[in-house]
């Protein structure tokens, strides 16, 4: 989409533009034509000043106006379009002009997008920076989305281990991914424990921008490409959409890509544990018991809590790196949606300075996020009978109730020796669009915008 900004009021739209006019009614639109012959289309917002929410909501729902009024170049005035509403702006622009098309033919009339937004008023030269900014966060975020929305059938671990290239293809990122073998030897048992059910190969690929020396901020990403369940295998109503189990990995991805595009002074690398859970004569079973990478065994008590099991193996790896912080991306329980609904992601850490930073990046860029916690009483119900410990609680009690926390313990078990301060966040809620978001149906891209907030404002302390 195009994005420009003009000085001057909506009555001095140029000719070609459909106006949109935000009144002071509750709600509603109105489309006319003016005695001008100027072509208006009203939108209530109520007479109170917006909050940022709101402000967001407000900025897709005139994106998805002017599609549905089938508008492809509009003009309007924002209110109070300081630089930071003006980055928030072109972020939810771009964000409610997507729409997954790919396998779809393209109608005869084009897609149904808006081409143009032409804002009017004060502006300024720091306006038109964060604009700018805002449009590259969009476009990340709908790249993310892109990944995410492909089917099981097209993204395979290889294959994301490919997109992860393609995405910061003449960016100044070092990708290197490791095959079987090279996880083999560094002793990846968990992460090659999941994946034996699938012919599909696992991969673990390494994403290093170095804006700035000094040690990194590492992210982790959850690269299930198609999650089955395994042999727990998934019911028909859960097994749908499980090709987005890898919107971690697709969220880390596409944030290294922008960070680098924004050409941010920070070290950021991401790392990317890869499988395919299958069930199948070769797939690990209930009962196994795997070596992770940290030497620490692990029973396996139900093989579809395979997330956190390739995470433990990528949480060890990041110690080698020597992290200023560590932060986990997964899309890792259904708990987390019981927990908190559709409208924010799950951060869990027993940092509380990383947590702040995680929860106040997540407020301001929009991309929300609550905090859960992790504490030591939890840490009963993941011990194991047979191994060091158990992949899913043991306890018919405990197994019912509280399951993002336990998620969150037993990764706590690895990421303790990682040496950094670290967090997990449980995206599982914020996988897809929910009602009211004003995104299409499908992937909705968290937590790109606030892993770059993130990156952007946190200073570890000392
Ligand atoms: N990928 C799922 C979690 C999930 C479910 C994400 C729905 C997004 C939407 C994860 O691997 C999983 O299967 N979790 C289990 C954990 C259980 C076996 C302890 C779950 O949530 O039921
Ligand atoms: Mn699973
Ligand atoms: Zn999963």
């Amino acid at each position: 989409m195009k994005l420009a900004l003009q000085k001057g009021s909506i009555a001095t739209a140029p000719k070609g533009y459909v106006r949109v006019v935000l009144t002071s009614k509750p709600k509603g639109t109105k489309r006319f034509v003016e005695k001008s012959g100027v072509e208006t289309l009203e939108i209530g917002v109520g007479e109170k000043e917006l909050t940022q929410r709101q402000f967001i909501i407000l900025c897709r729902a005139i994106v998805n106006t002017a599609k549905a009024n089938r508008c492809k170049k509009i003009a309007l005035e924002l209110p109070d379009l300081t630089p930071e509403r003006a980055q928030l702006a072109a972020e939810n622009f771009e964000m409610a002009n997507y729409e997954f098309n790919h396998f779809k033919t393209k109608p005869k009339e084009g897609w149904n997008e808006v081409e143009e937004v032409l804002l009017l008023g004060a502006g300024g030269k720091e306006v038109e920076v964060t604009l700018k900014k805002g449009q590259e966060v969009g476009r990340a975020v709908n790249a993310c989305r892109t990944l995410a929305n492909t089917p099981g059938g097209d993204v395979t671990p290889s294959t994301l281990a490919k997109s992860a290239k393609d995405a910061v293809k003449g960016l100044p990122v070092k990708v290197t991914t490791l095959g079987e073998k090279e996880m083999q030897k560094l002793g990846m048992g968990a992460v090659l424990g999941v994946a034996k059910g699938s012919t599909e190969k696992p991969t673990f690929t390494i994403m290093e921008y170095k804006g700035a020396s000094g040690s990194p901020i590492v992210l982790v990403g959850k690269g299930v490409t198609f999650d089955s369940g395994g042999l727990n295998l998934k019911p028909s109503n859960g097994i749908y959409e499980m090709h987005m189990d890898m919107s971690g990995a697709a969220a880390v991805i596409h944030t290294v890509a922008l960070a680098a595009r924004l050409k941010l002074k920070r070290h950021v690398i991401a790392l990317i544990p890869a499988v395919e859970n299958m069930p199948g004569n070769q797939a690990y079973r209930p009962g196994d018991v795997l070596k992770s990478m940290s030497g620490k065994t692990i029973e396996v008590l139900n093989t579809d809590a395979e997330g956190r099991l390739i995470l433990a193996d990528a949480l060890t790896y990041a110690k080698r790196l020597k992290p200023a912080a560590a932060v986990d991306v997964a899309t890792l329980t259904g708990a987390a949606m019981t927990a908190l609904g559709l409208h924010a992601s799950a951060v869990m850490s027993r940092d509380d300075a990383l947590s702040e930073a995680l929860l106040g990046a997540a407020e301001r860029s929009g991309d929300y996020a609550w905090r859960l916690p992790l504490w030591e009483e939890y840490e009963e119900s993941m011990k194991s009978s047979f191994a060091d410990i158990a992949n899913v609680s043991a306890s018919a009690v405990s197994a019912r109730y509280g399951g993002a926390i336990e998620g969150g313990i037993f990764l706590h078990a690895f990421a303790q020796e990682v040496g950094a301060p670290w967090a997990h966040i449980d995206m599982a809620p914020r996988m897809t669009a929910a009602p009211g978001d004003e995104l299409a149906k499908g992937a909705a891209g968290a937590p790109v915008r606030l892993l770059l907030r993130f990156i952007e404002e946190y200073a570890p302390k000392g």
